[in-house]
C-alpha cells in the first residue's frame, strides 16, 4: 500500500480505455479504493489525496507545457453569449427520440444498498434543516444559519459523522459511497453501460459527478459546487409518483443576476440541465428537496459545454 500504487493507478487508467469509462464512471474513494484493488493495485484514502496532491502538481505542470493528457478534461467554464439568461433546462425523457436504451439502463440504477442504515436516517432528519430551502440565500438571516448548518463541515476540531445521511446540509445517501452490499458490482456494470450510451448519444466525453437517493424527506440543501465549475446534466427518476400530492419533490435555486428564487417541481423521468458557475457575482445557489412519501433517484453527469449542439439533433 502507497501512494506510489496510486499514482501507478492512474498511469495505468491513461494507457487503458476499459479503465478509461470505468473511471469516468465512479465518483466516490470507495469506488476509487474498489477499482484499484480490482486491478491489482491497494491502496486507501490518505494514499489517494497524497497521490492527488503529486497528481495535481504534474498535471499543472504538464498542462503548462501545453499538452492534452490528463484523466479527464475537465469542461471550460465559458459561458456561450446566446445562453446567458437561461439556467436551467429541462426534458421529459419521452420527448427525446433515441434516449429509450438510456432509460432502461436508469431503471436498472434505483438501487437500495443494503448498507445503508434505514433507521439511523431518518433518525437523523431535522425539521429546521429541511425548512432552511426556505430560506434565500440573499436574505440577511441566510448566512448565520448557513454556517451553523456547513460547521460541521469547516470546522477541523468537530468530526465528519461517518455516514454521509446524517450530514446537516446531505439527507440523503450516496450510492457511490456504498460498495460492499451484494447489488454493488451489477451496479458499476450498468453504470459503465449508461456511460457508454449517453457518450454515444452526445458523440462527447462524459463523467458522472454523482449517484443519489434521496427517500422520502431527503433534502440537500443550498450550495454552488463552485469548485467544479460547469455544464451538470441529471437523470431524474421516481419509483411512485403522485402529480397532485401536496407535498413535492423541487430543485430550488436562486437567478444569479435578479436573485429570484425558481422553485421547478420535479417529476419522474427527467432530463435537467444546469451551469455552475465560479465566479462571486454568478454563484449558482440550488438545493433540492424530496417532501414526497416515494423515492427519488438522481444520476448527475459532468457534461461538456457544447452538449446542446448535439443534444438538440436528436430532437
Ligand atoms: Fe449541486
Amino acid at each position: 500500500m502507497s501512494k506510489e500504487a496510486v499514482l501507478q493507478f492512474y498511469e495505468s487508467i491513461l494507457n487503458s480505455e476499459d479503465l478509461k469509462i470505468k473511471f469516468r464512471a465512479i465518483t466516490g474513494l470507495p469506488e476509487l479504493i474498489n477499482l484499484g484493488s480490482g486491478s491489482g493495485y491497494v491502496f486507501n484514502q490518505e494514499e489517494i489525496a497524497e497521490a492527488s496532491t503529486a497528481y495535481a502538481q504534474e498535471n499543472r505542470k504538464i498542462e503548462n507545457g501545453n499538452s492534452q493528457t490528463g484523466l479527464f478534461k475537465k469542461p471550460n467554464a465559458d459561458f456561450s453569449p446566446k445562453l446567458s439568461h437561461f439556467y436551467h433546462y429541462e426534458f421529459e425523457f419521452s420527448e427525446i427520440p433515441g434516449f429509450e436504451e438510456i432509460a432502461a439502463e436508469i431503471e436498472k440504477l434505483k438501487i437500495k444498498p443494503s448498507t445503508v442504515n434505514m433507521q439511523l436516517y431518518e433518525e437523523s432528519f431535522r425539521k429546521e434543516d429541511f425548512n432552511f430551502a426556505s430560506i434565500s440565500p440573499d436574505s440577511p438571516e441566510f448566512k448565520q444559519q448557513y454556517d451553523e448548518i456547513m460547521k460541521q463541515c469547516f470546522d477541523p476540531n468537530i468530526p465528519l459523522p461517518k455516514h454521509e445521511y446524517t450530514q446537516h446540509q446531505f439527507h440523503l445517501i450516496n450510492l457511490d459511497l456504498h460498495v460492499n452490499h451484494s447489488l454493488y458490482e451489477e451496479y458499476l456494470m450498468t453504470k459503465i453501460r449508461l456511460l457508454k450510451l449517453l457518450e454515444k448519444f452526445f458523440g462527447l466525453e462524459i463523467k458522472f459527478s454523482g449517484s443519489l437517493w434521496y427517500p422520502p424527506n431527503a433534502y440537500r440543501l443550498w450550495h454552488t459546487n463552485e469548485n467544479q465549475p460547469g455544464w451538470r446534466m441529471y437523470l431524474i427518476d421516481f419509483d411512485e409518483f403522485e402529480s397532485n400530492a401536496e407535498n413535492k419533490a423541487f430543485f430550488r435555486y436562486m437567478n444569479p443576476h435578479t436573485k429570484e428564487l425558481i422553485t421547478i417541481d420535479d417529476k419522474p423521468k427527467l432530463i435537467r440541465f444546469f451551469k455552475v458557475e465560479q465566479e462571486e457575482d454568478k454563484l449558482f445557489w440550488h438545493c433540492i428537496v424530496n417532501g414526497t412519501k416515494f423515492n427519488r433517484w438522481s444520476f448527475g453527469f459532468f457534461v461538456p459545454d457544447n452538449w446542446m449542439d448535439t443534444f438538440l439533433h436528436h430532437i
